[in-house]
């Protein structure tokens, strides 16, 4: 049978980078094809040439046995071919509905645009999703979560036959995940074929009707579902085996380095106390909108607190803003790369370079030498993708791109490090890698706050965790005390509700 889509002979290439050489890749009708691989394997880059975004150096493409010859945005879209890109697209300062909407937003008979007609729509695209999101509400007022959602919708509102996936759970959890799956079972049953990128293999495997595994730009190997192990698909990515997904390491906690009292701030947390201690992880769990980064965001000066106290070992401190607590020895390493993180226009070297700036100079001269080799240091260890530090970080791939937010940190050095969903859209490979690196930062005595919703990482890699519910912690845990299904009751609120 002829498959929907055939690309053949794909290559790509990029000043430096080899993106893609000579990839094939199918699909079928009603069919979910996932596409793995590390990070800067060349997913993305193959989906852009599909999306029109990109041309192709060489190769072909087919839809329904013809090829393509026009591969325009337009054009594309036009064919039926409706894609979810890795990075939000969303602008900021328009509304939901003007997102969602943008360009083809319904019309009223006098040809002005129809606002409670597009609310209405906006509603019913989201209603599946089942969030308290208004239409009218500005996107910059959304975290990443919901404004992935939002991107989600917006594709689907194409009604495309063919509709790309790239990451789209990456700043999702739990419940919105268990949505889009149903979602993508829908649209399954009614005919679209989905391309399904994800670094979350359990995920793969669950929804994929066939894998195909790029590596370095190349294509290794195309496999049905239920036919490879999730150690071969591993390896088929990585290039090796994978000794340990969860780095062990014996912490020997010591004083306590920041602690937080009665932390309350409206409508965003009420009464959160903690105490995180030098040498140790300390992990908090919670469900998307629990408050999590809100809370972080609040001691860190971002926002201000109505009451409560921050203690820096022992010393009540003001915060007053962000560089106020980088000056503490406090780093925030926000889960937004792209609106918080990093300068895309700037390169690899300067973007890591910024955060050091004042530790590695005297007089105002910059110690080039010591921070290349800091800088190249994390590269190597945290296997970061690129021909030189001079490539600009727009240009790396978006795992790549998290990894560089991540070395700006690791080579300074803080006392309390918070960590705001590290390992999201990271492969295997590197996640390993990071967290060695955290445990590093704990051993040479840092307090590391992380937060994570990836619940198998926490319980893992965290000492002690916390679990965030509705702005409250309203349960503490010390690593082994509870199982990944206690956790959960506790971050959907279960226990508090079985009180009453
Ligand atoms: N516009 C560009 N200019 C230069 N290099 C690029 C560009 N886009 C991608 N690349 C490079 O091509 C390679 C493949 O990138 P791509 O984004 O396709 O990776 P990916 O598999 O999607 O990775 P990730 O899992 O991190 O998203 C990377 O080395 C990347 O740096
Ligand atoms: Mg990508």
């Amino acid at each position: 049978m002829e498959p929907l889509l055939k690309m053949s002979g794909i290559t790509k290439t990029f000043p430096g980078v080899r993106a893609l050489s000579n990839v094939s890749f199918d699909l079928n009708k009603g069919e979910l094809h996932a596409l793995v691989g590390e990070n800067g394997a060349g997913k993305s880059t193959l989906m852009k040439i599909l999306s029109g975004l990109y041309k192709a150096d060489e190769g072909d493409l087919f839809l329904k046995g013809e090829k393509i010859v026009s591969t325009g945005l337009r054009e594309m879209i036009n064919l039926g071919i409706g894609v979810i890109y890795q990075e939000l697209n969303l602008i900021p300062y328009l509304s939901v509905s003007e997102n969602i909407f943008l360009g083809r937003e319904p019309k009223t008979s006098f040809g002005t645009i129809d606002w409670s007609r597009m609310h209405e729509m906006t509603r019913e695209a989201l209603a599946p999703f089942k969030l308290d999101i208004e239409p009218q509400q500005k996107v910059y007022s959304l975290g990443a979560a919901h404004q992935q959602i939002i991107e989600i919708a917006k594709a689907l509102s194409l009604n495309a036959e063919i509709l790309v996936m790239d990451e789209p759970t990456a700043a999702l959890t739990g419940n919105e995940v268990e949505r889009l799956f149903e979602i993508i079972k829908q649209l399954k049953k009614a005919g679209v074929s989905i391309i399904y990128i994800s670094h979350r293999l359990e995920e793969v495997h669950t929804l994929a009707d066939r894998i195909t595994i790029l590596r370095d730009g190349e294509r290794v190997i195309t496999k049905d579902r239920g036919t490879m192990s999730n150690d071969e698909m591993i390896k088929y990515m990585v290039g090796r085996v994978l000794e340990e997904q969860y780095p062990q390491y014996d912490s020997e906690p010591g004083a306590i380095v920041l602690e937080v009292r009665g932390l309350t701030k409206k409508g965003i947390c009420s009464d959160v106390s903690f105490a995180a201690r030098a040498g140790e992880i300390f992990g908090f769990v919670g469900l998307v909108g629990a408050g999590r980064t809100e809370i972080m965001q609040t001691i860190y000066g971002y926002r201000k607190m109505d009451s409560g106290e921050v203690l820096l070992h022992g010393n009540p401190v003001k915060i007053r803003n962000c560089q106020d607590a980088v000056m503490k020895g406090i780093g925030l390493i926000p889960e937004e790369r792209k609106q918080q993180g990093l300068i895309l226009g700037m390169s690899v070297f300067d973007n890591a370079a910024l955060s050091v700036l004042d530790l590695y100079s005297t007089a105002g001269v910059l110690h080039r030498r010591r921070i290349t080799d800091e800088v190249n240091t994390m590269i190597d260890s945290m296997n970061i993708k690129t021909p030189s530090v001079k490539q600009l970080v727009i240009n790396l791939s978006g795992g790549n791109q998290q990894k560089v937010v991540l070395a700006k940190w690791f080579i300074r050095h803080c006392d309390v490090y918070i960590f705001d969903e590290p390992t999201r859209g990271i492969d295997v490979g590197a996640k390993v890698e990071i967290y060695r690196l955290m445990q590093n930062l704990a051993k040479r005595g840092a307090a590391v706050i992380m937060i994570s919703s990836e619940l198998p990482e926490v319980m893992n890699i965290s000492d002690r965790a916390a679990v965030v519910f509705e702005g409250r912690i309203v349960k503490e845990f010390r690593k082994g005390e509870l199982n990944e299904e206690q956790v959960m009751e506790y971050s959907l609120g279960l226990h508090e509700r079985r009180r009453a």
